[in-house]
């Protein structure tokens, strides 16, 4: 039977990232609260929303850097976590997680690049230690990727050396040195000073372009009005509001979206 009427397949696509009713809490802090998302193959969607609302938690989970404790995800249909009879999630054994894991880059607010090590050394790392890939092998894909985000001639430079735009590019060049299928980015550009924002926003949108599957938690309204296909508000642990980008913010629906977008605007 066509799948066309397929509901967990956006406008078609293959299905990237399923979320399913996902809870999390920390101690007595419920943080997520039934928080569900599809993304498919090639889709770029920003998740925006207040300080305190889930929205790092909501990345992290999908990349165990965090474990839900209720609710499911799959990532490319291989099932990272589901619910048992308990109502509980269990995980894949660890060795499939990893593996699942590996499916995903990951750029955060700070960096997180190795300050011992050259930028080069930085992006060659984990292909050289987690995927055991030849040293020989992965220096011209290494030396591609930094081309790619303009920072080939910094390639011996060690971070301390760079600004922060140049350093977050080389945490994009490192993430992407992984050949992952979907990038999550949790508000990369937050940490920099305004005139170095544009540098990062144009390397993502160079990434959307060639289409890279992502999920950006942002607080560029810009970028997330055009680079992404969808918008998603969180508040209080929950999605509150979904909706095609420029329709989200020509008719924003929910009080609380208003609310936000007017401080935003
Ligand atoms: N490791 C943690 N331990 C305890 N509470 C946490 C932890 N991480 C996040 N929280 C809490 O979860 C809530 C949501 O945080 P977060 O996901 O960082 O929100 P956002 O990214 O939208 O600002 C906040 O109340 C925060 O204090
Ligand atoms: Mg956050």
């Amino acid at each position: 039977m066509p799948n066309t009427t397929n509901k967990a397949e956006p406008a078609g696509r293959p299905v990237m990232i399923a979320a399913r009713d996902i809870v999390k809490s920390f101690g007595a802090n419920r943080v997520l609260d039934r928080v569900s998302l599809t993304l498919g193959k090639g889709e770029v969607v920003a998740v925006i929303g207040p300080s305190g609302s889930g929205k790092s938690t909501f990345l992290r989970c999908l990349n165990h850097l965090e474990t839900i404790d209720e609710g499911g995800i799959e990532i490319e249909g291989e099932t990272l976590a589901a619910p048992g009879p308990d109502g509980r999630s269990h995980y894949a054994n660890d060795a499939e997680v990893r593996r699942i894991c590996r499916k995903m880059g990951m750029v955060f607010q700070s960096f997180n690049l190795f300050p011992h090590m050259t930028v080069l050394q930085n992006v060659i790392e984990a292909p050289i230690t987690v995927k055991r890939m030849r040293r020989d092998a992965i220096v011209p894909q290494a030396e591609e990727l930094l081309r790619k985000v303009g920072l080939f001639s910094k390639r011996d430079n060690y971070p301390g050396r760079l600004s922060g735009g140049q350093k977050q590019r080389v945490a994009i060049a490192r993430a992407l040195a992984m050949e992952p299928d979907i990038m999550l980015f949790d508000e990369p550009t937050s940490a920099l000073d305004p005139e170095l924002t544009g540098e990062v926003l144009r390397t993502m949108r160079q990434l959307a372009e060639e289409h890279m599957t992502m999920l950006v938690v942002t607080h560029e309204m810009g970028f997330a009005r055009e680079a992404a296909h969808r918008v998603v508000f969180m508040d209080q642990g929950r999605i509150v509001e979904e909706a095609a980008a420029a329709e989200f913010f020509r008719a924003p629906r929910a009080p609380r979206t208003r609310e936000f977008l007017a401080h935003m605007l």
